[in-house]
């Protein structure tokens, strides 16, 4: 699973830390930024990760700024991206089962570092159930 990895200045301590757990976790990403705290814009940083998803580069996302509703939105605009903003891990567990969510996003200004590994661990190693999920999710991209 190649994973990529962004967020705005609101998410950066955030994104930090959890490239800490995963690489001690034995996963394998790449940050595309941002590097440091200043103040930049959410969708940029979006918009790299979707576009590297839709084009085959990536197969999973995790988006975080400050409250992870911004980059979530943006996200959310491509065809074929299904991100889902958690907070805690049953949503993130229910994002893979039922929607697979091929994006995570995290409010970094809202969660602690813990409840963000717990939900990176359990969104990261829960399988999509498909069957009658499947064709919903087919759905999402008919506009
Ligand atoms: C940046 O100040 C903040 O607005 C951003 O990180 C995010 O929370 C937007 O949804």
């Amino acid at each position: 699973m190649k994973i990529g990895i962004a967020s705005d200045h609101g998410g950066y301590d955030l994104k930090e830390a959890l490239k800490d757990y995963l690489a001690d976790k034995g996963y394998q990403f790449e940050d595309y930024g941002t590097y440091s705290t200043e103040s930049v814009d959410y969708p940029d940083y979006a918009h790299l990760v979707a576009r590297a998803i839709q084009q085959g580069k990536l197969s999973r996302g995790i988006l975080i700024c400050g409250s992870g509703i911004g980059i979530s939105m943006a996200a959310n605009r491509f065809i074929g991206i299904r991100a889902a903003l958690c907070s805690e891990p049953l949503s993130a567990e229910l994002s893979r089962r039922h929607n697979d969510a091929n994006v995570l996003c995290l409010g970094g200004r809202l969660i602690g570092r813990e409840m963000a590994y717990k939900i990176a661990d359990t969104w990261l190693s829960t399988e999509f159930e498909g069957g009658r999920h499947q064709g919903r999710i087919d759905k999402l991209d008919i506009i």
